[in-house]
């Protein structure tokens, strides 16, 4: 991609349908036989592949990019083994272990990396299921997991993990009895999931909070559901408008999700109002320094944190980033220095002197949340910036290109 600098960004920017709701939900369509219809699905890379996913265990889908809407019938579930090159190319296919395990009693999924780095970050995926009685296996490169019959448990967390109260509530809803998910993950896709999953029958009650509590049924019936908006591409529009001093009004959001960004934005100066489906974000100069620490939900956003350091280069003063939540997600730090911005990393912390402005360069967009801050960057860098990987980009941002175009930005794709 290539971005020229921009004048200040306006208009309006209608988002998509939330990618970390459809991946779950997508998958949780198979604990049904029949027909389900999901509505505002994202068409992205990381949704073909979740797609590729559910046909590799037997169920026909149906991606209709142009209604945004995929149709999934089920009849059984076929395969009980998720494949090496799926599970390579989006972790998130670990989320096809609770559906697998609920369905089938047992399931094998092939570990991205080799077992030495593969298994940590899922471990508390498998305690979970473990609490439910199902046996693990892990062997080099894959784990295997299988029950007679799930059973209701209470299962506490020690880190409120997105992709794990997900796969946990997944398999506990066909699991004989109750089971209780304590300091789970409060995400509003998590919420999304679990009314997914009562729409088809399921008994789920907490979910938002950090106590979610699931009564076993026998069985779940398909249903018609609709994703909710996507907080992050929302928040990635707000910080483009507050970045180049735009006024744009992004429309099919849900206000409350995305607080914690509009509180933040409200602090380094910006004006947002907020209306019932739409929020406006109006850019003011100067723009304060921020503090930010990223935390679990309601707290701010890690995947909004390398978005609103592109924005804080340029602020009038020091601000301190922290990522409590990933251990090592400052990759987009080389790439906005190389654009002349001011950044220290210590520890989890970066801390960023704002500076009059970035200077466009080529960068890489080393994993998706990178590439997003490195075209806001290029929205108010001098000259042109070009960003490469943008392979990134398309696994999260339905038509960036497009969206930014419209509301006046410079910017374009180039073959490579
Ligand atoms: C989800 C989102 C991702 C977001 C993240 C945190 C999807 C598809 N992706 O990812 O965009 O950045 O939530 O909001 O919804 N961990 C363990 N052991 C586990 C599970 C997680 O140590 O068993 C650690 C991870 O390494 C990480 C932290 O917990 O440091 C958060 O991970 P988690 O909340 O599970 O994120 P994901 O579900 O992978």
């Amino acid at each position: 991609m290539v971005i020229e600098k921009s004048t200040p960004l306006k208009g309006v920017v209608r988002i998509s349908g939330a990618k970390n709701s459809a991946l779950p939900i997508l998958v949780a369509s198979l604990l049904a036989d029949g027909e389900t219809v999901i509505e505002e699905v994202p068409i992205l890379k990381d949704v073909s592949v979740i797609c590729e996913l559910i046909r590799h265990l037997g169920a026909e889908v149906i991606l209709d990019g142009e209604r945004e809407k995929a149709i999934i019938r089920t009849d059984g579930i076929k395969v009980f083994e998720t494949p090496h090159h799926l599970v390579k190319q989006m972790r998130a296919s670990i989320l096809s272990m609770g559906v697998l395990l609920a369905r089938c009693g047992k399931v094998r999924i092939s570990m991205p990396g080799g077992c030495a780095i593969g298994i940590r970050p899922i471990d508390l995926h498998l305690k979970g299921f473990q609490k439910l009685g199902a046996e693990i296996n892990l062997g080099c490169g894959f784990v295997e997991a299988s029950c007679r019959k799930l059973r209701g448990n209470n299962i506490y967390l020690d880190f409120p993990s997105v992709g794990a109260t997900e796969n946990i509530m997944m398999a506990a809803v066909l699991a004989d009895g109750e089971t209780v998910i304590e300091n789970a993950a409060e995400e509003p896709e998590i919420v999304d999931l679990a009314n997914f999953l009562n729409e088809m029958g399921a008994k789920i009650s907490g979910a938002g909070t950090k106590i979610i509590k699931i009564e076993g049924v026998k069985n779940l019936n398909p249903c018609n559901h609709i994703i909710i908006p996507d907080r992050i591409e929302a928040g990635t529009y707000m910080v483009a408008s507050a970045i180049t001093g735009g006024d744009v009004i992004i429309e099919n959001v849900i206000p409350c999700h995305l607080r914690p960004i509009t509180a933040k934005l409200l602090e380094a100066g910006m004006m947002v109002e907020e209306y019932e489906n739409s929020i406006r974000v109006q850019g003011k100069k100067p723009i304060n320094p921020v503090d930010i620490k990223t935390m679990p939900y309601p707290g701010f956003p890690t995947d909004m944190q390398p978005q609103m350091m592109s924005m804080l280069c340029i602020a009038s003063g020091t601000s301190i980033v922290t990522e409590t939540v990933f251990e090592n997600r400052f990759m987009h730090v080389g790439e906005l220095k190389r654009m002349g911005a001011r950044i220290k990393i210590e520890g989890r912390s970066a801390v960023i002197d704002g500076i009059e402005s970035l200077s466009g360069a080529p960068v890489k967009a080393t994993d998706l949340r990178a590439g997003a801050a490195l075209v806001l960057a290029g929205l108010i860098a001098d000259g042109y910036t070009e960003v490469y990987d943008v392979h990134h980009i398309d696994r999260g941002y339905v038509k960036m290109v497009e969206k930014l175009k419209n509301l006046g930005a410079k910017i374009w794709r180039e073959e490579a």
